[in-house]
This record gives C-alpha cells, sequence and structure tokens, in this order.
C-alpha cells in the first residue's frame, strides 16, 4: 500500500487556524477532489468534526480518535489498527490534520503538497520536511498557478 499524505500549506508551513482552514481556494479543493476520489481517507477527530461529522463523499473515510466512536465511519483508537483496516487498498490519503501529520509523517512514501504562496495567520502547522527535499524526498511532479503550486514528492 502506498501511504500518502495531503497538505495545502503557507509559506510558513501555516495549515490551520481555529480548527479550520486559514483560506479558501476553490482550484485547491478541487485538486483534493480530484486526487482523493475513489481512494480511503485517514484523517484526525478534529478534521472530522471540522467537516460536521459528514464523510466526504465517493471515499471511505477512516477517522482517528482515542475518545470518540462513530456509527457511520470507520474509528480506529490506533493508526496500526486503521492501516490494517486499509491494508488491500492501493492508495491510502492522510488528510489531516495537524496532529496526524506530525505522527505519520514519516510512514508516508508520497506527498501531494499546495504550496500557498501567500502568508496567512495561524495555529496549527504542517511538520517541517523542506530541508529534506533532495535526501528524504524527490520532487516528481510541479504545477506551477499565479497563487498556489501543486507538488507531488516520493519518498527517495
Ligand atoms: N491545510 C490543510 O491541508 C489541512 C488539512 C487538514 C486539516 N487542517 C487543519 O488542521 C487543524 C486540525 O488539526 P489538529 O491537529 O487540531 O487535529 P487533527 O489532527 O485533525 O485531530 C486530532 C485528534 O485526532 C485523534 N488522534 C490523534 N492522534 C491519534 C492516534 N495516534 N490514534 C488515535 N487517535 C488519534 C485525537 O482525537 P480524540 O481527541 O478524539 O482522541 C486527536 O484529538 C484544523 O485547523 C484544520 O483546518 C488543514
Amino acid at each position: 500500500m502506498t501511504l500518502a499524505a495531503i497538505v495545502a500549506h503557507d509559506p510558513n508551513l501555516v495549515i490551520g487556524k481555529g480548527g479550520d482552514l486559514p483560506w479558501h481556494y476553490s482550484e485547491d479543493l478541487k485538486y483534493f477532489k480530484r486526487t482523493t476520489m475513489g481512494h480511503p481517507i485517514i484523517m484526525g477527530r478534529v478534521v472530522f468534526e471540522e467537516l460536521g461529522g459528514n464523510p466526504l463523499p465517493g471515499r471511505e473515510n477512516i477517522v482517528l480518535s482515542r475518545s470518540s466512536n462513530y456509527d457511520h465511519v470507520p474509528t480506529f483508537s490506533s493508526f496500526d489498527k486503521a492501516l490494517e483496516y486499509l491494508k488491500e487498498e492501493e492508495i491510502v490519503f492522510l488528510i489531516g490534520g495537524g496532529e496526524i501529520y506530525r505522527q505519520f509523517l514519516d510512514q508516508c512514501d508520497k506527498l501531494f503538497v499546495t504550496e500557498i504562496h501567500q502568508n496567512y495567520e495561524g495555529d496549527t502547522y504542517f511538520p517541517e520536511y523542506r530541508d529534506e527535499i533532495g535526501t528524504t524526498w524527490k520532487e516528481i511532479k510541479r504545477e506551477d498557478h499565479d497563487k498556489l503550486s501543486f507538488v507531488v514528492y516520493e519518498r527517495m
């Protein structure tokens, strides 16, 4: 199974503010949708609550939580249990948030990064990975747009 993280961050690695995204870029939401569509997505409980407790359509939604259980989505109290459940899958996306990226980025094989060009204020960050580009991470795709860039990295 390929484990891929998908994230949008600003130049300072800000990814969230007050439990929400600090920005709204419809281009990025469309990219997220077409990249993850048809594949399982794993998220932290905070992200799931942010979605209003509604799973994203067309993808198997998996929630990580040590305290909550949801009837309508598989919820796991550990990442290993979630991976065991998904072991037959070709690719699985980690869609955040901060706690989830921080703990499991080391296990990811691919990174789908949206670089947001503008700076934002925030309280949640993606872990620093850019110092490992060229040693751990190899850029395999880059699409530069006016306000953002879509970049894909593969573990070397
Ligand atoms: N820009 C982006 O691409 C992007 C993507 C996603 C999210 N975000 C932002 O990130 C922020 C949310 O991130 P966050 O760090 O606050 O929360 P989070 O990572 O979404 O969720 C944290 C929760 O996940 C559960 N959890 C964490 N580690 C676990 C483990 N090892 N096993 C089982 N459960 C585990 C815990 O739930 P319990 O407390 O229930 O035990 C924990 O409270 C929001 O602002 C959101 O908008 C941004």
